[in-house]
């Protein structure tokens, strides 16, 4: 945190670099989050393709302890805020792939309450948000193509207040869904290219 803090005044002034961005990201972050951001396994997020101004927030809520993985915790304490911008970079730029399911009719439910929500539960459409493709805004991050697995674990959290760095919405949100709805919406997404 020391070094995140001394180093600021030079991160603002210099540009993101996504090549030193790479260097870092192979040497540590690809035994996770995989080569070009695709990670492999589902319970790590894919990287690849995510807003940019929503990965450096990540970051930087990881290193203020405001989204909490003891995982990621170590790891934001290696970068200089100069690093968590290059990182930003170089991920988002890198080209999202998804996750293809064959369930129809899972994949059905999960359209329905990504696109229309559930208004008998007042769950709000989540397009409403996070857009109609789902790809991501500036401050929302994409989730199309996310792996299912990780994106279920993210709305249990956000329900049970153990990721609150959101605001309220996700808590809201989550708050209104049902275990078949998160299932399906997750596959849903991860489906979507
Ligand atoms: C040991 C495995 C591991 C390593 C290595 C690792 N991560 Fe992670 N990362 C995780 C896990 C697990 C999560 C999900 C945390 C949670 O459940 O909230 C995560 C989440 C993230 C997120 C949030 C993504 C989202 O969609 O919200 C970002 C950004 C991220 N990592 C970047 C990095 C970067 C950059 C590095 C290298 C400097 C790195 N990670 C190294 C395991 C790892
Ligand atoms: C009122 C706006 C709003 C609505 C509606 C909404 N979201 Fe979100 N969502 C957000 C915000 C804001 C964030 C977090 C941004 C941050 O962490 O900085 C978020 C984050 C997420 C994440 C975390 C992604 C990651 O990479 O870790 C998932 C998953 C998610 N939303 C799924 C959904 C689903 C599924 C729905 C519909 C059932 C939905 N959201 C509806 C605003 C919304």
């Amino acid at each position: 945190m020391l070094a995140v803090v001394a180093q600021s005044a030079v991160a603002q002034t210099g540009p993101a670099d996504p090549v030193a961005g790479e260097r870092f990201a192979v040497q540590h972050c690809a035994s996770c989050h995989g080569d070009t951001g695709q990670s492999a396994a589902p319970n790590f997020p894919r990287l690849a393709g995510q807003s940019e101004m929503y990965l450096v927030k990540q970051l930087q809520d990881f290193a203020s302890g405001k989204r909490s993985s003891p995982m990621m915790k170590e790891k934001v304490a290696l970068m200089d805020d100069a690093m968590v911008r290059s990182l930003a970079a170089y991920y988002a730029r890198q080209k999202a792939t998804h996750t293809p399911s064959t369930d129809r009719q899972l994949l059905a439910v999960g359209q329905f309450v990504y696109e229309r929500g559930n208004p008998w539960a007042g769950l709000p459409a989540c397009q409403s948000c996070h857009g109609a493709d789902a790809h991501g805004t500036q401050q929302l991050p994409r989730l199309a193509g996310q792996h299912p697995t990780y994106i279920a674990n993210q709305l249990r959290k956000f329900h049970q207040a153990e990721r609150g760095n959101d605001g309220v919405a996700m808590k809201f949100v989550t708050s209104r869904m049902s275990d078949l709805e998160v299932n399906a919406v997750a596959a849903y997404l991860g489906n979507l290219p």
